[in-house]
């Protein structure tokens, strides 16, 4: 038996509190009958509406992906490229918390479930994403002040990063440095190594909170165990 709201809110159509209110609305049925109760236990087999709709009551799936180059991260894509999706093998629709650019590596989340996938990514939930760049040139000691500490980007300021330099190559000209951030915004990372003159070359995701790619070549992926899941809910402030 699980709580009403959780439910609705674990089929990703919303948030737990935007659930509290449908139930007081009247908006959602059980078994056909409409529930005003927060917190109504509800078992397995019942059928639940929301707007009359049926809700689906999947079993949640979550994967964690060593994503390649040259692979897209949305669920379609119109020009047939292949998509993070086509590399797991689950009939489930899952989909991608959260985006990797195309000639980006690294590790990605993907699941089914629509609460923990939005609550990953709320930049409310601070949530500490670890890139590892190749950049072009130097990096000075006054550019990596300046990413700590926020640049602006498309008009906005980024928030406090953590910025370590890993290693620089006199001879080739580049740096390799490890930026950590909670934001996602649009080409965060590239955007933030121009801010300060640097273009990307290479860019991967080594981490998202604990999980790391540890064991997980390129291309493959593995399934997040229940503590690891259980983990990620207490890390957003919710229980599982
Ligand atoms: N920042 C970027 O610029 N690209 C990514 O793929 C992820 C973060």
């Amino acid at each position: 038996m699980e709580r009403l709201q959780k439910i609705i809110a674990n089929s990703g159509i919303a948030s737990r509190r935007k659930a509290e209110n449908l139930i007081l609305n009247g908006k959602v049925k059980v078994d056909g009958k409409v529930v005003l109760e927060l917190g109504t236990k509800v078992s397995e087999n019942s059928k639940i509406e929301v707007d009359n709709v049926l809700i689906s009551r999947q079993e949640k799936v979550y994967y964690l992906l060593n994503k390649p180059r040259g692979i897209i991260t949305s669920t379609k894509d119109e020009h047939n490229r292949k998509t993070v999706i086509d590399l797991i093998d689950e009939e489930k629709r899952i989909y991608p918390v959260g985006r990797l650019d195309y000639d980006t590596t690294g590790i990605i989340l993907l699941t089914n479930d629509g609460e923990l996938a939005n609550l990953l990514m709320h930049p409310r939930n601070e949530i500490d994403k670890v890139y590892i760049a190749k950049i072009k040139g130097i990096l000075t000691p006054v550019d990596l002040m300046k990413l700590k500490k926020g640049v602006m980007i498309d008009g906005v300021k980024t928030k406090k990063a953590k910025v370590k330099i890993r290693k620089f190559d006199k001879e080739h000209d580049t740096s390799i440095v490890e930026l950590t951030i909670h934001e996602g915004r649009n080409h965060q990372v590239k955007k933030m190594f121009e801010s300060v003159g640097h273009e990307v070359l290479k860019l991967k995701r080594e981490k998202i909170a604990f999980l790391d790619l540890s064991g997980i070549n390129s291309g493959e992926y593995r399934k997040l165990n229940p503590k690891e899941v259980k983990k990620l809910y207490a890390l957003v402030g919710h229980s599982h």
